[in-house]
């Protein structure tokens, strides 16, 4: 089944004004900002929606506001489109609404929608690095920082679902929708990821306690580890409270760096994640501080040798 990915991801919240901030602080571009919510979007067009939490129009919450109510994925035409409705309607009610896109609900609950991608092709430019040994990547004269560089979010991607039947749940996307583990930690849950994308993962699950479930993160990529740590030194001094980061990780190799946020949830930037086809071999491994990262630094104020105030 070709699914791309999220192309949205809809909360309910009751501080719309803090959420509707915090989105724009973060980079997203606010589309229909008002008291009602607003969208926010990242460069190619994948966003997240925020709506009051007793919006009828939301499907139910599975736990108490803020938090992530639906998940809504990209297909890549028609005809996955059909295929999905094909496989789920065997088990499930499906709704289509107006806009042709169908609505449901996974094993776990979690609310799901699914549509022809509505993702604008996106054009950005690469960073380039020069490195003794290879061809220059920017040539004599080109210079690579740029204090005021304007980082914009480049496209949605991953969420994170605590799941208190972690087995039952990749089950649900493996075989039922064509995802496929590309790495896991024994006992926490795989990262999987659709057919229609190479990235390392669109979704990673966590086993939790009993009648425990609720998305813990979700991430917009950036164009490299530099934005990553340029945009989340922006946002803490705008006063946002880091949560872990920044860093990078290793499965998946991306830079990380994760926030609380008033969403219900963590936000994280992230940059540079590996892709993988079909002829990976998903790699197991215990979880922790040693094998879910490469390094972590903690950030810290600017300061100058000699420079007695710091
Ligand atoms: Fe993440």
């Amino acid at each position: 089944m070709n699914i791309l990915g999220p192309d949205e991801l809809v909360f309910g919240v009751d501080d719309i004004e803090g959420c509707c901030q915090y989105l724009q602080d973060y980079g997203l571009q606010g589309i229909d900002v008002g008291a009602h919510g607003g969208r926010f979007e990242a460069m190619d067009g994948t966003a997240v929606v925020v709506r009051r939490a007793d919006d009828p129009a939301l499907p139910p919450a599975i736990g108490p506001a803020p938090s992530l109510r639906e998940t809504v994925y990209g297909v890549a035409d028609a005809a996955a489109l059909k295929q999905i409705h094909a496989e789920l309607s065997k088990d499930r009610e499906l709704t289509e609404a107006g806009d042709g896109s169908l609505h449901c609900f996974d094993d776990m609950g979690f609310a799901l929608g699914f549509r022809v991608t509505t993702r604008r092709s996106l054009i950005a430019p690469p960073v380039l690095s020069n490195a003794p040994g290879a061809p220059p990547q920017r040539g004599p004269n080109k210079v690579a920082v740029d204090q005021n560089a304007v980082i914009l979010p480049r496209t949605l991607s991953h969420v994170v679902y605590f799941v208190p039947d972690v087995a039952k749940a990749e089950a649900f996307y493996v075989d039922r929708l064509g995802f496929r583990p590309t790495d896991r930690f024994t006992g926490v849950g795989p990262f999987l990821q659709p057919a229609g994308t190479l990235d390392h993962h669109t979704l990673f699950l966590i086993q939790t306690p009993p009648f425990m479930k609720g998305c813990d993160h979700f991430t917009f990529h950036l164009g490299s580890g530099t934005d990553v740590l340029l945009a989340g030194t922006r946002f803490v001094n705008k006063g946002y409270q880091s949560f872990w980061g920044p860093g990078r990780h290793l499965y998946g190799s991306n830079w990380f760096w994760y926030f609380n946020s008033p969403l219900g949830c963590k936000m994280e930037y992230d940059a540079d994640m590996d892709l993988h086809d079909a002829n990976w071999l998903a790699r197991e491994s215990k979880v922790g501080a040693d094998t879910s990262q490469l390094f972590l630094f903690s950030q810290r104020d600017k300061w100058f040798p000699g420079d007695e105030r710091h």
